[in-house]
């Protein structure tokens, strides 16, 4: 898994799946001092981390990955792009999920907090989740699930992404473990 945010997201995976039949679980990031690695650190999973430079370099991240030899690589609140060496040698196997129902809000700089914003902003009546593939574009990889969630005209970008992180908790892991099952 990839993480470089708090962590929620690879948590609830990790707890998940650990909950059925576990699996191997890698985390890598591009930031050391996140909630992600934190927690892998207490509960004792492998972690490589990387410099931004790193991450584009074939030489580290990529051969990790390799020596790894992953079923599913998943990011899980991780905002660098990945190169496109990686997606290329991992095809269909990088799932993403984003804060939003893509198309919408997605692209470059939408990520997090912004999406809610924009989303507030555009006064959209629902809002929701996308999981999605990995290609070399940024949010645009073939779409495995989408969950959605309304709004109000009440609802502020904190109670929307409250909303957001709630479906992310309940359906990622689920979809996580599904694919794994399918291999
Ligand atoms: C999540 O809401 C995830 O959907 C979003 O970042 C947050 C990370 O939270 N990802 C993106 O915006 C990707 N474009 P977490 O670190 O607590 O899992």
């Amino acid at each position: 898994m990839f993480a470089s945010g708090a962590g929620s997201n690879f948590k609830s995976i990790f707890q998940h799946i650990n909950s059925k039949n576990g699996a191997e679980f890698y985390l890598l990031s591009n930031n050391p001092q996140c909630g992600a690695v934190e927690f892998a650190i207490n509960n004792q999973i492998t972690i490589h981390t990387f410099s931004k430079e790193e991450l584009q370099n074939p030489a580290n991240c990529l051969a990790n990955l390799t020596s790894i030899s992953p079923d599913i690589i998943v990011l899980a609140g991780f905002l660098l792009k990945i190169p496109e060496h990686i997606v290329a040698a991992f095809p269909n196997k990088i799932i993403n999920i984003h804060p939003a129902l893509l198309p919408k809000f997605g692209g470059k700089g939408m990520y997090g907090k912004h999406v809610h914003q924009a989303v507030f902003d555009a006064k959209e009546t629902e809002t929701g989740i996308t999981i999605h593939y990995v290609n070399e574009h940024y949010d645009e990889g073939n779409i495995i699930a989408q969950y959605k969630v309304a709004l109000t005209p009440a609802d502020t970008p904190e109670i929307i992404e409250q909303k957001v992180r709630a479906l992310e908790t309940e359906h990622y892991p689920k979809v996580i473990h599904q694919l794994l099952q399918q291999l």
